[in-house]
Parts: structure tokens; sequence; C-alpha cells
């Protein structure tokens, strides 16, 4: 057993040391890539480009979901879903779901989601199976990062060249799907602004330190954060909500053993549907705030937000506990916060 561990770790190492390797040469292609191009470039690569299939998208599958019911599977490939009863309509608002590595649409956090956001904002839920390329090595999935976000972005155009607006747009991304959701938004920018992206905990391996402005994105980009090891240090989303010990770890990985502080920021964006998860008004002493700080009205809570409020931009702290569903009550975050 202690071998196998030592093994493991062996392995971590060496998987950190080639993406720090392939870093800095990314590092140095993402320069290029993150200059904005003139309008001009960008109607051309957008709007007149004959749109790109990807060999990636052969692998990939939308499920789309209505009233939290499955109406429809299809091959991200063929782009006639849309005439084959998925039940969604262009008039409804449309939900996009982005899971992470060694992941897929049929994880128990995928489709509690897609439960939570059928209930809460209603509209078509579609969720996007990459998972055939998701379970291989993180290297692997890495270097075709930028293949999968150019995929999803000509699903997306699909569904825009279909009637559906970006306007009743929203993106979900955990981990790995996070990064995508913020480069396939940047992707559509300023053509086809998404009017919300919401992040949990941005994968952070091979993405930082390149400081990418994920609030260009889309019209309202708030991130959640609450791991140190696998999350993202790159706080530039209009809002960025610090879970936990400073958006660092989760207490409640005491308890919860299986997830870890990384896995645990999906569970507590999906319990936030249901149970307040309330704000502080100052950034706790032990905390460093990267970002600008929030002005918090009183009683503030987060999670989806059906009307973003954009009086609430900046960086948001908010304490979990120690068991489910990891909310605090008023009462124990006064506590907190007399503390100080
Ligand atoms: C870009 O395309 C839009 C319509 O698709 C057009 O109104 C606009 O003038 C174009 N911008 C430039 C700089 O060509
Ligand atoms: C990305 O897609 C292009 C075109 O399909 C392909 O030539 C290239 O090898 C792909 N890149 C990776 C890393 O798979
Ligand atoms: C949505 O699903 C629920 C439960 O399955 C059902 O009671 C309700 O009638 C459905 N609503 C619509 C509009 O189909
Ligand atoms: C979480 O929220 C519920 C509902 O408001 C509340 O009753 C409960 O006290 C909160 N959790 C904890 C640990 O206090």
């Amino acid at each position: 057993m202690l071998i196998h561990i030592r093994f493991l770790r062996l392995n971590l190492f060496i998987l950190l040391l080639l993406v720090y390797k392939t870093n800095s040469k990314l590092n140095l292609k993402y320069g290029i890539l993150r200059r904005t191009p003139n309008l001009a470039a960008r109607n051309e690569s957008i709007s007149f480009r004959p749109r790109t299939k990807y060999d990636v998208q052969k692998t990939m599958r939308l499920m789309f979901y209505k009233n939290n019911t499955k109406t429809l599977e299809a091959s991200a490939f063929d782009e006639d879903y849309l005439q084959r009863g998925s039940g969604c309509s262009p008039s409804d608002k449309f939900a996009i779901v982005l899971h992470g590595w060694i992941q897929s649409c049929a994880d128990e956090w995928s489709l509690a989601l897609i439960d939570r956001l059928s209930f809460y904002r209603g509209g078509c839920v579609i969720c996007i199976d990459y998972s055939v390329i998701a379970s291989t090595s993180y290297m692997r999935l890495y270097t075709n990062f930028e293949n999968v976000t150019g995929a999803i972005v000509t699903i997306i155009l699909t569904l825009i060249k279909n009637g559906f607006d970006v306007k009743r747009g929203y993106m979900f991304g955990f981990s790995f799907g996070g990064q995508l959701a913020s480069a396939v938004g940047r992707s559509l920018a300023p053509q086809h602004m998404m009017q919300s992206i919401d992040t949990c905990d941005m994968a952070g391996p091979g993405f930082d330190p390149i400081a990418v402005d994920h609030s260009k994105a889309g019209k309202h980009v708030q991130c959640f954060h609450s791991s140190r090891d696998k999350g993202t240090f790159v706080y530039s989303c209009h809002r960025n909500i610090m879970l936990g010990s400073c958006g660092l770890a989760q207490p409640s990985v005491a308890s919860q053993l299986h997830l870890g502080s990384h896995g645990l920021c999906v569970d507590i964006y999906i319990n936030a549907f249901d149970y307040p998860f309330c704000a502080l008004n100052t950034t706790p002493s032990e905390c460093i705030a990267f970002q600008k700080v929030a002005k918090i009205p009183a009683d503030y809570t987060v999670g989806y937000e059906e009307n973003f409020d954009n009086r609430v931009t900046g960086q948001i702290f908010v304490p979990t506990s120690l068991h489910y569903p990891y909310n605090l009550s008023k009462k124990e975050l006064k506590l907190l916060a007399g503390k100080r």
C-alpha cells in the first residue's frame, strides 16, 4: 500500500513537471492568442468562416434536457439534432453544462445540477459530454484544450444559427470545464456575448499563472473557488466567490473524505439553490484580497443568480460548514465575524 502511494506521488510529480514544461510553451502561444484581434478580424473569424468541424467532435455527445427529462442524446458531429425532437425551442432559455477531467454528464453532480437548473431556471439544459477524451490522462486532455474549446464553440454557433439567443444563454463549467467555459465565452465574444457564466473551482494545473481575463467571457461571469491544489489562482471574473477558508480549502473535507475541497465546490454550488450561503461583509483577517473586495448588501447570499446584481462585483468571502449542506447559520456567521 505504501509503495503504491509512493508510486502515485512519483506519477503526480512527473505529471506536474510535464505540465510545467508544456506550460512555458503554451505561455508563448497564449501570449499571441490573448491579444485581442481587431473587430474586422473577429468578424472574419466567427461569422464568415465556414464552421470548422473538429475530430474531437466525433466522440462528443449532446444531452438535451427539458423539464429535467432527457429528451435527446445526439452526436456533436451531426448538426441536425435540433430537428430531431430535443423539445428545445429557440425562444427558450438555454443552459450549457461542462464537466471536468475523468467525469461525464452521467455523474451524480451533473444530474443534480441539471435537476436544479431545470427547476429554478427552466428552459433547455444541454450537457456536453466529452468523457471519451476526458477519461484519458490529464496531459492528453490538456493538449486537446483548444480543439475541445473549438468544438464547443461550433456547437453553440449551430444553436445560434438555429435562432437561439445568447442573451438567454448560461454556461456552467466545473474544473477543466470551467476553463473551457471561459475560453468558449471569449471565442464567442464580443459578437455573441453569453449572458451569464458560472464556474466552479476552475482548474489551475496547466493554466496558472497565465493572466487570462475571464470577465471577457460573458456579460456576467462569476467564479467559485474552493481549493488550493486543483483550483486556479487567477481571480479575474466579475465576481470571485471564495468558499470556505479563503477559497483555498473546505472545512467539510474532514467529514466528506470522498470529495475533497475541489469536488465540494460543485456540491456547494448545487446546495446553494436550496440553502442560503451568506457572504461576509468584510475580508477575513487570514485571507488575502487579490481583487477589489465586493460591497455586499445586507443578507447577501451567493449561488446561481437569475438576474445578476451588477452592484456586487469583486471578491466575496463565504465561509462554509463542516457538514452537509455546508452552509452556516446566520448566528454562526455573526460569531465568526465577531471574532475579528
Ligand atoms: C461585424 O459584423 C456585424 C454583423 O454581423 C456588422 O454589423 C459589423 O459592422 C461588422 N464589423 C466590422 C468591423 O466589420
Ligand atoms: C486539433 O484538430 C486538428 C484538426 O482536426 C488536428 O489536426 C490536430 O491534430 C488536433 N490537435 C490535437 C492536439 O489533437
Ligand atoms: C415537469 O415535470 C414535472 C415532474 O415530472 C411534472 O409534474 C410537470 O407537469 C412537468 N411540466 C411540464 C411543463 O412539462
Ligand atoms: C443552512 O441553512 C438552513 C436553512 O436556512 C438553516 O436552517 C441552517 O441552520 C443552515 N446550516 C447550519 C449549519 O446552520
